[in-house]
């Protein structure tokens, strides 16, 4: 039915696996295309009342956006891929039945923010996360900018995203990015507990808690098209040349 996930439906909770495992589960087209599938299901299936969403292999949950695809678009086209990863994102986001990200190593990138697109995040003891597009000559692009600032403050956010740093999965749970770290093979069946512990409660209930919160959010939306903008303005320059270039190259950048 998908691609590029792989999904499991047992009592109630739908466990979506991203399977691109030689790329580290970048998002490529065929992952939004998928997610996007996936949440039509997840909307109109009433089988499914709560989704646990994570990664193929051990390595990573997701490393990102697929930088390949990043190469030859223009600041209009770069606009429109930032959009529609931030259109798939808020219907996670908005989601009425609650969906968890288990992440089960890199979360880097778009990976990142997919996780934080979720409505809670559980981890692995190997995950890792960050926005490191700041290496890349660019800046993240699919809420990233909007959503760590909300979940870790502003300082914090600042400081991961210019610096490309990471955080290891302990100084995740000690800022609020993560809500519990588990060993690696305990994190499905812990993110299946909580998950279940949910599921018990009234799902009318459980459905406007996340609509409640998300009003807490940033309501018109005026952040996200900044990002876009700003997203965009970024394959104008030469510094995203060099970044993207680099990567591909498998090279370190030189920025000027
Ligand atoms: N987009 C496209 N391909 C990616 C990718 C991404 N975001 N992240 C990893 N890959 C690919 C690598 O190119 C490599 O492909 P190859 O085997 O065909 O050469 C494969 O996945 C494995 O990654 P590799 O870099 O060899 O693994 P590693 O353990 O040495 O490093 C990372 C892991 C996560 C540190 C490194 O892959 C990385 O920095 N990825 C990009 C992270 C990033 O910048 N994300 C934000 C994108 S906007």
């Amino acid at each position: 039915m998908y691609q590029t996930l792989l999904t499991e439906l047992e009592q109630g909770i739908l466990t979506v696996t991203v399977n691109r495992p030689d790329k580290l589960n970048a998002l490529n087209r065929s992952v939004f295309d998928d997610l996007n599938a996936l949440m039509d299901q997840v909307d109109t299936d009433p089988a499914i009342r709560g989704v646990i969403l994570t990664g193929s292999g051990p390595k990573a949950f997701v490393a990102g956006a697929d930088i390949s695809e990043f190469t030859q678009l223009s600041k209009e086209e770069a606009m429109a891929l930032a959009k529609r990863g931030q259109d798939c994102f808020f219907r996670l986001e908005r989601s009425r039945k609650p969906i968890i990200a288990a992440v089960n190593g890199f979360a880097l990138g778009g990976g990142c923010e997919l996780a934080m697109s979720c409505h809670i995040r559980l981890a692995s003891e190997n995950a890792r996360f960050g926005q490191p597009e700041i290496n890349l000559g660019l800046i993240p692009g699919y809420g990233g900018t909007q959503r760590l600032t909300q979940l870790i403050g502003k300082g914090r956010a600042m400081e991961l995203m210019m610096s490309g740093n990471m955080l290891n999965a302990a100084d995740a749970h000690r800022v609020g990015l993560v809500n519990h770290v588990f060993t690696a093979d305990t994190l499905l069946e812990e993110s299946k507990k909580l998950l279940t512990t949910i599921l018990s409660k009234g799902p009318n209930a459980v459905g406007r808690v996340i609509a409640a919160v998300n009003a807490s959010g940033t309501p018109d939306e005026a952040g996200y098209k900044e990002e876009v903008r700003l997203f965009g303005e970024c394959f104008a320059t030469p510094e995203m040349q060099e970044g993207v270039g680099a990567f591909l190259e498998k090279r370190t950048p030189k920025f000027s």
